[in-house]
């Protein structure tokens, strides 16, 4: 699809991810960078294979899944449990999951060439990494790596753009209050930034995404409720979190 922005045209794709689209006005900017990040067991994992499974399923866009945090065979499984047959489709040579076990990284960013040689044979058009870790374990930041592990991360976007796929990339972090949300150095660096959380109400916890940026594209920026079911990751487009509402009711009350 191809929505015309002012004098410039942006070819948009589906995400697959159910809901995503209508947020992001039809789709994410084919050949764009994206972060999802937010705390374990927000849904980032399953996100990701939700591109990937989608993209190659039902929009014909190969895909690579690489992952660093998890093993195959668990992912296979965990993606059964939503409904999705990724042996099925990595046999037609339309997925292929990629192993990155963390202790095997030694070569470092030299070693993408393999990558990048799949992405040309196998008409790969999606690439999702999970997770960032990939990175933070080749250049720890906490060593006063900071620059190096963000110029890695720049090269590795720059590369995955000018092989013309679409990337997605998780990463860990602890969102309390989406107020006060610190900004870090790596959601300036992707062009597209989305957030994963979970807000308290009572003894309840409700999932929530919220879209913070999307370079070069108009998207909502409302906060909307998520459910993860047998059928995945859904977000309710057209609804909003009952526990943002009820906070909104109680600062009326207190004016
Ligand atoms: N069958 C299921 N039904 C509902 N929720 C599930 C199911 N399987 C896993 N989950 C939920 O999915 C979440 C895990 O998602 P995942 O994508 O692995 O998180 P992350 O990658 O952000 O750590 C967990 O919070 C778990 O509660
Ligand atoms: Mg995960």
């Amino acid at each position: 699809m191809i929505i015309k922005k002012g004098d410039m045209m942006v070819e948009k794709i589906k995400t697959g991810i159910s809901g995503l689209d209508q947020i992001l006005k039809g789709g994410l900017r084919k050949n764009s960078s994206i972060l999802i990040t937010g705390a374990p067991g927000t849904g980032k994992t399953i996100m990701a294979l939700q591109f990937i499974y989608y993209g190659a399923k039902k929009y014909n866009e190969n895909g690579i899944f690489i992952a660093t945090e998890e093993s195959l065979s668990d992912l296979r499984a965990n993606a059964k449990n939503f409904n999705m047959d990724f042996e099925s489709m990595e046999k037609k040579g339309k997925i292929f999951l990629v192993e990155k076990p963390l202790t095997t990284l030694k070569g470092g960013i030299a070693s993408i060439t393999g990558l990048l040689d799949l992405i040309k044979k196998k008409n790969i058009k999606r690439v999702a990494l999970d997770s960032l870790i990939f990175f933070e374990y080749l250049y720890p930041r906490h060593d006063g790596n900071t620059i190096e592990f963000r110029r890695q991360v720049m090269m590795f976007i720059q590369k995955m753009k000018k092989a013309g796929v679409t990337f997605l990339v998780s990463s860990e972090r602890k969102v309390t209050d989406l107020d006060r949300l610190e900004y870090e150095m790596m959601d300036f660096v992707f062009e597209g930034f989305i957030i994963l959380s979970r807000v308290r109400k009572g003894s309840y916890f409700e999932r929530i995404l919220t879209v913070a940026k999307i370079r070069g594209q108009d998207h909502s920026l409302d906060v909307y409720p998520i459910t993860i079911d047998n059928k995945g990751l859904r977000i309710l487009y057209d609804q909003v979190p009952f526990s943002l509402v009820e906070k909104e009711e109680e600062k009326q009350e207190f004016k």
